[in-house]
């Protein structure tokens, strides 16, 4: 329960959760952490707080450092429950606070809580002096909510993100230098590819207006604080935000008597042969939003599925929804599967992918009952031809 001094002055006062293992339908395996700021100056200020079942733990955390009621400013710097959920206790704690939020926070949080709080709304740039240090305030909007904004402390070179650069793990180290380089990179990619990867715009007008800061230090609300690998992590977010990938190749499907999945192992052949690493998922045994983590990587996407009561098979249909409102762009897609009549699936997964604006070179193979040695020969053939294509653009 010890809080960790991460600038002088400057704590982490937040709340480990170990045991979460599901983020409104995200799946954390590695549970998570809702970092919390205690900057002591002249002035205190908290810095976001905690999901509300973690309270008594952030609030052991302050009360080691400081008497709670001399806490001046409650920074929010995001609406959403896990980081807001904590302030209706912590301003009963610290009555003569101020919550500090952006304009379209005070609705949020209005509309959350419905307290008569002191609120003020800042705008970006705006500063607000502790004594030493200053807090600058710049909205983010829709990284990843309307609400959203950072806060920076120039004198300390240190920026205070919110969710952004964020990953879901819970440890007892806090920095980035004391994990595994790997599973950080997985996890934010993870993060990313299931939290702000519609966001690619706004997060590339966020990185501009960032850019201009001088930032040594990053330490976002979620996971571990960067203070080394902050460059890679910001360059890996640049990649995504452009929507970058690698030259590779992702299949997901369902099936029902392994037609579709013979399908989905003949395009796995062909594109190995023409040379591109590829991953199949099965959606009975994967769950959507690990396979985000493989979407935000692949260059070529290829989905398939048998038709079902005229349409796709349900979990299937699940990871469509969930792919289109995510909205990955600049990709290859394919489409496939078998049908015993009517055979629409097929279909159906080619207008998710259309609207999604990406390029269908190949038109979607659709196969009655049982593919013979042929058909699964010429669905090879396509996976080559993907392969090239892959490789070649
Ligand atoms: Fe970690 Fe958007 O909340």
């Amino acid at each position: 329960m010890e809080p960790v001094a991460i600038k002088p002055g400057i704590y982490w006062v937040g709340g480990i959760d170990w045991d979460l293992r599901n983020f409104h339908g995200y799946l954390t395996q590695r549970g998570t952490t809702y970092n919390a700021y205690l900057i002591i100056d002249e002035k205190v200020a908290l810095v976001d707080t905690v999901k509300h079942d973690l309270f008594d733990e952030m609030l052991s955390r302050v009360k080691s450092l400081i008497d709670p009621a001399q806490i001046e400013y409650l920074v929010s710097n995001h609406v959403e429950m896990d980081h807001s959920g904590s302030l209706p206790k912590m301003v009963s704690r610290a009555p003569h606070a101020t919550v500090v939020t952006s304009p379209q926070g005070e609705k949020g949080l209005r509309r959350h809580y419905k307290q008569d709080w002191k609120l003020s709304a800042v705008k970006s740039g705006d500063t607000l002096s502790l004594g030493k240090r200053t807090l600058q305030f710049f909205l983010t909007p829709m990284v990843h909510w309307p609400d959203s904004m950072v806060t920076y402390v120039p004198e300390e070179k240190l920026l205070l993100p919110n969710d952004a650069f964020g990953q879901h793990i819970a440890t007892s180290e806090r920095f980035d230098d004391e994990a595994c380089w790997d599973i950080l990179l997985e996890e934010a990619a993870k993060y990313y590819a299931n939290i702000v990867l519609p966001y690619g715009e706004q997060v590339k007008k966020a990185l501009d207006a960032l850019s201009t800061l001088d930032i040594a230090m990053v330490a976002p609300s979620h996971g571990l604080i960067w203070r080394t690998y902050f460059p890679k992590i910001l360059e890996a977010y640049q990649r995504w935000a452009a929507h970058e990938t690698e030259n590779r190749a992702l299949i997901v499907y369902d099936t029902m008597w392994g037609s579709t999945e013979r399908m989905a192992y003949s395009l796995l052949e062909g594109l190995e042969k023409a040379g591109v690493p590829v991953a199949i998922r099965n959606l009975k045994t994967m769950h959507i939003s690990d396979i985000m983590t493989d979407v935000i990587r692949s260059k070529a996407i290829l989905i398939g599925s048998p038709t079902l009561n005229n349409g796709v098979l349900p979990t299937v249909g699940g990871f469509l929804i969930y792919l289109k409102g995510l909205r990955p762009k600049n990709r290859i897609g394919f489409a496939f599967g078998s049908y015993g009549w009517g055979g629409q699936a097929v279909k159906e997964i080619e207008t998710i992918m259309n609207s999604l604006g990406w390029n269908l070179p190949c038109e979607g193979v659709n196969i009655q009952y049982i593919p013979d040695e042929g058909e699964l020969q010429e669905v090879k053939e396509i996976g080559k031809k993907l392969g090239a294509m892959i490789k070649n653009e």
